[in-house]
């Protein structure tokens, strides 16, 4: 019976550490925010210079080893990269990047993503890269 319980409990202890946690890999230009003490990371591109399309987090409430953090895949979005966010009404709102100037808005719970895009519109800021917020 214990030998039983205790192997239950090992595959949580190793599906909490290995399965469950994300690895997103090296990466540049990401986009980061903060609602409600998650901290979200968004897209960026790869060392090999590959776009990414994923959003995923840190959840700080949780203590944990800084060599190690604890990513949570949360879902795919609209690739981007070298933008800037801002957070409003627990929405990401990501503005520019990659030599655009659409806007694209996540909202956190979901982890849904959709894209304004201003088709280039005069009335928009002209495309850019690394934008303020
Ligand atoms: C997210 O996208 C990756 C490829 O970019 C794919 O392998 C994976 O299955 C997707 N996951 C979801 C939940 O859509
Ligand atoms: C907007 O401009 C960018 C950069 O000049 C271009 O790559 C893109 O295709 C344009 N988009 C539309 C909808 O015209």
């Amino acid at each position: 019976m214990h030998t039983s319980i205790n192997s239950i409990l090992l595959f949580l202890i190793l599906f909490t550490k290995y399965a469950v946690c994300y690895a997103p890999g090296e990466r540049f230009e990401l986009v980061a925010a903060i609602i409600a003490n998650k901290l979200y990371f968004c897209a960026g591109v790869k060392t090999d210079f590959t776009p990414q399309n994923d959003l995923f987090y840190i959840d700080l409430n949780q203590q944990f080893d800084a060599s190690d953090p604890p990513f949570q895949f949360q879902n795919n979005i609209t690739s981007t990269h070298d933008g800037s966010a801002v957070v409003h009404e627990s929405k990401i709102v990501i503005f520019g990047g990659g030599l655009t100037n659409r806007i694209i808005i996540i909202d956190e719970p979901s982890g849904l993503s959709k894209i304004i895009s201003s088709d280039n519109s005069s009335a928009w800021p002209s495309p850019r890269r690394f934008p303020t917020a």
